[in-house]
């Protein structure tokens, strides 16, 4: 065993369920077997701007209870890019130097970054400019990192996407209603599909799929054709209109953030073909709580292999899931890659072979002629 090593370790971009299980298993394996320091850097980069840098040792008694902990005992932070760090003047500055600066400062050998791609991009950034050693464990809700097939929290967000979807079953067979979920995903569809295909959706929109309404409509219609009272639409948040602008909400602090899309279906549907509709947007419930036992198990392999990659002296890599194995890749080629949904891939195929509508032309039903243009308002 070499000398004893101080690392760091921080979270950033979005919080997620699981990455309490990551840090617990990155001080777990650093100080148990390697008997390593580790220092907990809070609130991403925003921690190592304090001045002194805003940090706490860790020890093995703050691995108590933290395996099922939602959240980030680090704390995290999606906003205020070090290289365009808005200052107490109104002015922008580039702070990467002074992350640099407080880093070797702290005396650390390592660092280990959990993020999604942007966090991801921007740790690399500012390692490449300070020689600093970093090693990167995926997370994001949104699973839209390349190189991995997992990221933590993809997993524990599907599971309370479809419970959800569950849920609606039962309220939209009771009232005869259209019910539409809008779930989260900045880019991509992931947490749409997975959770429409695991909650039995009718439809499912995702933004790597182009819609048109009417074959929604047109799908909506068949059920009824069918005998059915009720219908389950889920959509992503990152679906635009059908001609193609994206929805978003303006809050207060002037933010502009995605949403909206789930309201803009249900207006259609119902002036398509009279049903009921309602929209429930599930929001930052999808990051929030206990993480699932996946996602519990891939954030405690994914921390062992980070910290076993330090000891390697194996850095500028990310660890990453492919195959039921933990391996590493280029943090370069993890950020290259984004993933979306793979339209022709296996997903999206047996979607379609369950005959979920996924808004385009592939599988779009024949509606008898015995079905009336519209619908009642109740679809009885
Ligand atoms: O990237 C993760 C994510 O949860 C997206 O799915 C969502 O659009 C966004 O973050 C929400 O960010 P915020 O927490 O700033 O509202």
């Amino acid at each position: 065993m070499g000398e004893k090593k101080r690392i760091g370790i921080l979270t950033s971009g979005g919080d997620c369920a699981g990455l309490n299980a990551a840090i617990r298993a990155v001080v777990y394996r650093a100080i148990g077997t390697y008997d390593w320091d580790v220092l907990g850097i809070m609130r991403s980069t925003q921690g190592l701007l304090q001045q002194p840098p805003e940090v706490k040792q860790l020890t093995l008694a703050d691995t108590d209870c933290l395996l099922s902990r939602g959240g980030t005992i680090l704390g995290t932070t999606n906003k205020g890019n070090p290289f365009a760090f808005p200052m107490p003047d109104g002015s922008v500055a580039d702070r990467t130097e002074a992350i640099i600066a407080a880093y070797h400062g702290l005396g650390l050998d390592a660092l280990i970054g959990i993020g999604g791609d942007g966090s991801l991009a921007i740790l690399r950034h500012i390692a490449q400019q300070g020689g600093i050693k970093l090693v990167a464990i995926p997370k994001t809700i949104d699973n839209d990192l390349g190189s991995t097939e997992r990221s933590i929290g993809f997993d524990s967000a599907v599971n309370i996407a479809t419970e959800a979807l569950d849920r609606l079953h039962f309220t939209a067979a009771s009232h005869s209603r259209v019910m539409i979920l809008e779930v989260m995903g900045r880019d991509a569809g992931h947490i749409a599909i997975c959770a429409g295909i695991s909650g039995g959706a009718d439809v499912i929109v995702i933004p790597e799929i182009n819609y048109s309404i009417d074959t929604i409509c047109n799908s909506i219609q068949a059920l009824k054709a069918k005998g059915r009272n009720f219908a389950i639409v889920v959509v992503a948040e990152a679906v635009c209109t059908e001609s193609g602008e994206k929805i978003t909400q303006t809050h207060a602090l002037s933010q502009c953030r995605l949403g909206g899309v789930g309201q803009y279906l249900a207006d259609h549907i119902s002036a398509k073909t009279g049903a009921e509709t309602r929209v429930t947007v599930l929001g930052h419930v999808q990051r929030g709580g206990m993480p699932s036992p996946l996602d519990r198990l891939i954030a405690t392999a994914f921390g062992v292999a980070a910290v076993d990659l330090i000891a390697e002296d194996r850095c500028d890599r990310m660890v990453s899931w492919q195959h039921r194995q933990v391996v590493s890749v280029p943090i370069e080629s993890a950020i290259a890659h984004y993933q979306a949904v793979d339209p022709q891939g296996t997903l999206v195929k047996t979607a379609r072979a369950m005959g979920i509508c996924l808004g385009d032309e592939a599988n779009s039903p024949a509606i008898p002629s015995t079905v009336p243009d519209q619908f009642n308002v109740a679809m009885v």
